[in-house]
């Protein structure tokens, strides 16, 4: 399972490229506007600081919501970086895009999918990445893991190459879970990433070893 960093702060995203596990990063317009991007010429000034850092893919989100705005868009976006992969709203002109990017050679993520059959249009329109919100659907006391069981499930089946990017990771479990439920990629913010580390009996066991090395040492 490949792992991205949800987030458009580039010292998060240097942070987790130095931990040598980072395979990508994702971003969304909110990402954006909490580090205090806006206006085109600094969004796309920071994408190309992003890919400057990563080598993995960096999924930028297009702001249009009609086919023509979100090609125009997409292939600006997909121009900055052979690692762009230009993010679309699971949206009927979304999908248009999706279908058209994919015919001229433009990887997509299909952003905001809160169920199986969106993920099979999805696929079917050949999205490079499919992004699930487990924890928007968790939120509604619904079930997002079981959803990124059911899609990997289906795509199992037809043989959809569509990769599950499991989204909205709210903590470690999340991450352990969909893992478990076949997301071939997860994104998540630093903090659940970081958190996978943490055990007591880690840090208990680790505490001892040094102790009883020093106590040898002592007593050389
Ligand atoms: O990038 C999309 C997704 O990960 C957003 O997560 O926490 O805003 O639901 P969240």
């Amino acid at each position: 399972m490949k792992f991205f960093i949800d987030t458009a702060s580039l010292a998060q995203i240097k942070e987790a490229k130095d931990l040598g596990i980072l395979d990508g990063v994702t971003t969304n317009p909110s990402l954006m506007a909490q580090e205090g991007i806006s206006g085109q010429i600094n969004i796309i000034n920071h994408y190309k600081a992003i890919c400057d850092i990563v080598d993995g893919d960096v999924s930028a989100e297009v702001i249009s919501t009609d086919f023509r705005g979100m090609v125009e868009e997409g292939k600006r976006l997909a121009d900055l970086a052979p690692n762009i992969v230009v993010k679309v709203p699971m949206i009927k002109e979304g999908i248009k895009a999706i279908s058209y990017f994919t015919e001229i050679g433009i990887r997509t993520n299909c952003t905001l999918v809160f169920s199986a059959g969106q993920a099979i249009l999805a696929a079917k329109a050949g999205a490079t990445y499919l992004s699930p919100f487990i924890g928007r659907i968790d939120d509604l006391n619904w079930d997002g893991i079981g959803l990124i069981a059911e899609i990997a499930e289906i795509y199992a089946v037809q043989g959809y190459d569509t990769e599950i990017l499991a989204a909205s990771i709210r903590n470690s479990k999340h991450i352990v879970d969909a893992a478990k439920a076949g997301a071939d990629v997860i994104t998540s913010p630093l903090g659940p990433i970081l958190a996978l580390l943490n055990h007591p009996l880690t840090d208990i066991g680790l505490q001892k070893f040094l102790a009883d090395h020093a106590k040898a040492a002592q007593n050389a």
